[in-house]
């Protein structure tokens, strides 16, 4: 029952959302893998949440190379015994106008956010499915569902959703399950630096009225990845305070 000793890859987990993901996880029990491309949020994390008694081990790697990604598995596994959890959680986004983004714009997006997505799937159901269990839990957005000025984006995201389907329909009856969360405005570091007009603009059109935290999305990958929801399978959860209910 629950998450406890059970081992959790939460890819970005160096800061936002898979940072308190993570936090909460190994205060749950779980034994964590922090992963992040920059080294030194890695070291920090790590030196935090092990100076709180949590277990934690690092591994600094790229989730759109290919290598990077198989070498952290591997690691993982050998340091810990298993992967059980995944958290396809790393993510940025470049935004503009069609007419004004470039291709690297596009591939950047793209590679992170979809092709880390499908890499580290990939590596880790090869541990998880000669176990018969394995969580698989990606982090998509509400603006999968289109949001103008997002064609990178919100095309990666998509392609998120439809990644999450695939998984779900080739591992279900290995014990392995795939879900998509889809986050609306969380409050990150990030917020503080969009304009005050923007932010109004945003705030407006939140049905509640108010930003999400990490915590909400935290608690609803924990719900995933607990070993009783294994009967949910394939689908996206919003957790957007109502944002998905109308576009634009
Ligand atoms: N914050 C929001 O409002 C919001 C809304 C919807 C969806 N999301 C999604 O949630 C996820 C987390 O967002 P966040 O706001 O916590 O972001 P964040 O920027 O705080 O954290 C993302 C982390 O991923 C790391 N990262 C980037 N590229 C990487 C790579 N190639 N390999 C390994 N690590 C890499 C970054 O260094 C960073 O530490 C993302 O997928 C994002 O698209 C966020």
């Amino acid at each position: 029952m629950g998450i406890k000793n059970r081992v959790a890859l939460i890819t970005g987990s160096a800061s936002g959302i898979g940072k308190q993901t993570a936090r909460r996880m190994a205060e749950n029990g779980a034994k964590v893998v922090i992963n992040d491309i920059v080294p030194e949020k890695v070291e920090e994390t790590v030196a935090e949440f092990a100076a709180a008694g949590l277990t934690v081990m690092g591994q600094v790697a790229d989730i759109a190379n290919k290598a990077s990604v198989d070498a952290m598995v591997q690691a993982v596994v050998d340091n810990f015994g298993s992967l059980d959890i995944l958290v396809n959680n790393a993510g940025m986004e470049r935004a503009g106008a069609l007419r004004k983004l470039s291709e690297a714009d596009w591939d950047i997006t793209v590679n992170i956010n979809l092709k880390g997505a499908f890499l580290c799937s990939q590596a880790a159901h090869n541990h998880m499915v000669p176990n018969t269990h394995g969580r698989i839990i990606n982090i998509a957005s509400r603006a999968w569902l289109g949001g103008p000025g997002q064609a990178p984006y919100s095309s990666a995201k998509a392609g998120v959703v439809g990644l999450t389907r695939v998984l779900a329909l080739e591992l279900g009856t290995k014990g392995v399950t795939a879900n998509c969360i889809a986050p609306g405005l969380i409050y990150t570091p990030m917020w503080d630096e969009l304009p005050e007009k923007n932010q109004k603009f945003l705030l407006s059109k939140q049905p509640t009225g108010r930003l999400g935290e990490t915590d909400d999305i935290a608690h609803t990958i924990m719900f995933l990845a607990d070993d009783e929801s294994g009967f949910i399978n394939g689908q996206v959860i919003y957790v957007c305070g109502g944002r998905s209910l109308f576009s634009g």
